[in-house]
This record gives structure tokens, sequence and C-alpha cells, in this order.
């Protein structure tokens, strides 16, 4: 995001609550208003690799074990270690990257799989990534003391920093200077152009009108295979409350470009399909979005947890037995993923526990 030099910052904000502010109600009468400093700041959560933007704070190792096993460890393990909703976080590095800055395991031919810390390179992205979207099922939901905390102990559980370690805005550039990646930053592509575009700043955006003998069709640079397009479960019923991005409905092939719109643009919110159903599913459908529920179940598939028409095949008309499971959480019976407890009223859970007990018909 953009960031001023104070100083500017400060004659802008006075700028701004006089002259500026006039003369944009006369460019846009009625429409709109400056963004006040507050509402800037809740926007402008960035952290960049030298650090700018972290907000002061600190967090044990200990302390981001125990919101690890709380928050964390039902997507992504115990140890950082399941591929079971992601890629595996935790792996893969040994003491000596720890001394190159360089992961062995990258260039190996027998190492199964890449976890997150055998390829990030700087802290600032592990920090700044678990405060702005972990975890996936409540995204900003830590303070900044337990995504100093959860950092800490997933540095703990790489090995790079001791049991008794406390993370914190003071030490945190030391602790970079022991990323195991640190020195595999590649910069010859697009994402992080480094010198070898000579220059050219950002060559992703220099592209030049053809005007002659021009490539028919554009090439697509990345595309998701038709084999893993569903491979997840449908994404547009696995959508976080928050944010622009809405999944595809990928139980549907891919449209192509340039064929006719469907009525499921993209820029609508993407609830589960609940046209032509009954209210009673209707309402289950929407209570599943305000819980999301829907992150971790399909209706006939199992994502995280189980598909709520295998739920309902094996507990039939147990209503109350399905209520307390909801709002209790539990473990073991589906695998070894638990089901954290879930903050939905009585009523709410009869609501669901009911449609489910009835055989969860879509
Ligand atoms: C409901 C499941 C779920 C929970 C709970 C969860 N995560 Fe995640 N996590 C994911 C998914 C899915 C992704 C990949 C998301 C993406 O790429 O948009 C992810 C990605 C990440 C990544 C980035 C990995 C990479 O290589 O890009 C980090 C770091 C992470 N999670 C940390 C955490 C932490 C810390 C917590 C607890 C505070 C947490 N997660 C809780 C599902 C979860
Ligand atoms: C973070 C992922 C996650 C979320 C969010 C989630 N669940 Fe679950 N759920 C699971 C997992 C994993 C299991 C399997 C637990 C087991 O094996 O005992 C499960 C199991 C269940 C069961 C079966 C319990 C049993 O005893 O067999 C029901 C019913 C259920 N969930 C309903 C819901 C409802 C309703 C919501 C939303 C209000 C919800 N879940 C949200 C992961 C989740």
């Amino acid at each position: 995001m953009f960031r001023f030099p104070k100083t500017i910052l400060v004659s802008l904000l006075i700028f701004a609550s006089g002259f500026a502010a006039a003369q944009d109600a006369v460019k846009f009468p009625g429409v709109g208003r400056n963004a006040t400093p507050k509402e800037v700041a809740a926007w402008d959560i960035d952290v960049r690799p030298d650090f700018k933007g972290l907000p002061p704070g600190s967090g044990s190792v200990a302390d981001g074990q125990d919101i690890w096993e709380g928050k964390c460890a039902q997507c992504h393990g115990f140890f950082g270690e399941s591929g079971e909703v992601f890629s595996p976080l935790i792996g893969g590095v040994t003491k000596d990257d720890i001394k190159t800055g360089h992961v062995a395991n990258l260039r190996a031919t027998n190492f199964p799989g890449r976890t997150t810390f055998m390829k990030v390179a700087t802290l600032s992205t592990v920090w700044d990534f678990i405060n702005r979207a972990m975890p996936w099922n409540a995204p900003k939901s830590l303070s900044t003391n337990e995504v100093y905390a959860v950092t800490a102990f997933m540095l703990n559980l790489s090995g790079i920093v001791p049991d008794n370690f406390t993370l914190s805005d003071k030490n945190i550039a030391e602790v970079q200077k022991l990323m195991p990646n640190r020195n595999g930053m590649t910069t010859a592509h697009t994402l992080w152009p480094g010198k070898e575009f000579n220059g050219v700043k950002k060559p992703d955006t220099q592209n030049v009108a053809c005007m002659k003998d021009c490539a028919p069709e554009p090439k697509v640079a990345s595309f998701l295979p038709d084999f893993a397009r569903n491979a997840h479960g449908n994404l547009a019923e696995q959508n976080r409350m928050v944010g622009a991005q809405h999944g595809a409905d990928t139980t549907q092939p891919e449209r192509k470009v340039g064929a006719p719109a469907d009525t499921d643009a993209p820029s609508k919110p993407a609830a589960p399909k609940a046209d032509g159903m009954n209210s009673e599913t209707k309402a289950v459908l929407a209570l599943m979005q305000k819980y999301t529920c829907a992150a971790c179940h399909g209706i006939d598939k199992k994502i995280v947890g189980p598909a709520f028409m295998d739920v309902a095949k094996k507990y039939p008309g147990q209503v109350d037995y399905l209520i307390k499971k909801m709002q209790s959480g539990g473990v073991g019976i589906w695998g070894a993923i638990p089901m954290p407890a879930q903050k939905i009223t009585d009523a709410e859970a009869k609501t669901v526990a009911t449609w489910i007990a009835a055989g969860a018909i879509k």
C-alpha cells in the first residue's frame, strides 16, 4: 500500500481538512468524503521485508503453542506437517540451511514437496500473511501479540529459535538473518523483478501493444488443469466472509474466455446455490455461510470435515446429538483432524441439526 513520508502526510492532512476537502466537494458534489487517518490505518497493515509497517509487540514460543493448538492445528497439523488442507508449513529445513541461507532440499530430487519454511525468504511475509489471512475461517481475529507468538512457535518448530524465545519488533530483524531460505529468493521473474531486467522495474506492466503480425490467441500464463479443478470440493462453497475474491463453481467446467457469461457472475458474492430450494434449506445455507461451516464441510463432499450427507447417514433423526456436537466440537470420529467448538446459538444449531438429521438434502 502507498505510504507518505510523515512530514508530507501531516501537511497533507492539514491541507485535506480545509482546502482539498472543499475542492473535492465541488468536484463531486454530494459524493463521499475523504478517508480519515483512522480509516487509512485500518487498511494500511502491510509489513515490508525491512519490517516497515510492523506494529510493536511480542509473543513467546510457549504462548504461540497454545494459540497454534487452539486455532491452527486443526488444519495445519500439530507440528505444521499436515498436507490435508494446504501444503505442509513446517519441515524440510536443516541447521546447515540456517547457516547458509539456502535450503538444500529445494534442490534434492528425492524430497517430497516443499514446505512454507523451505521456500519463504522473508519473515515479514509470514508475519503479514498470518496477520491478514489466518486462521482461514476467522481472518484478522488474532491480536498483534498473538501473531508474534504464533510466528515464534513456527520458527521454533523449524529449529530457528529456541524453546524459551520471545519474538518482538525489537529482535525480528536478527531472526530474519537465520531464515533458512533467506538467500534463495530469485528475482529473474516478474513477481520480484531484479537486476536481471536491466533497470526496468515492472516488466509485467511494460507491455507494448502489438500492431502487426500479432498472435491471434493470447497465451494464458497459468491455468487450473481440469484434473485439479474440483480436487478440494466446490470453491464457491468455501469462501471467506471478507475480501473481494469469490471462488469459482469448480463443479462446473471452466468457462472459456469469450463464452457467454452465465448467471453466476464472479463479481457477485458466491453463496452456496440456494435457488429452487425450500426455505429451511436456504436458512441452513445462510447459517453455514455465517459460521463458515462451508470452509470445512461440503453438503455432498468431504473437505476438512465430513460431507453433511455422510453425517446425515450416520445419525438419522439424532437432532440433540448433532446440536451438542456442533457446540462442543470433537475429534476422532471422521479422522485425526479436530472440529473446533462452534459458537452457534441453540436455535440456530437446532435449525442445522434438524436439516442434517433429516438427510441433508440440497
Ligand atoms: C480452517 C483451516 C485453517 C486454519 C484454522 C488455519 N489455516 Fe493457515 N491456511 C489454510 C489454507 C487453506 C491456507 C492456504 C490459503 C491460501 O493460499 O489462500 C493456509 C495458509 C497458511 C499460511 C501460508 C502458507 C504458504 O506457504 O503460503 C500460513 C503461514 C498459515 N496458514 C498459518 C496459519 C496459522 C498461524 C493459523 C492459526 C492462527 C492458521 N494458519 C489457521 C487453512 C487454515
Ligand atoms: C475448521 C473446520 C471446521 C469448521 C469451521 C466446522 N467443522 Fe464440523 N467438523 C470438522 C471436522 C474435522 C469434523 C470431524 C470430527 C471428528 O472426526 O470427530 C467435523 C464434524 C462435524 C459433525 C459430525 C460430528 C460427529 O460426531 O460425527 C457435524 C454435525 C458438524 N461437523 C457440523 C458443523 C457445523 C454445523 C459447522 C458450522 C456451524 C461446522 N461443523 C464447522 C471441521 C469443521
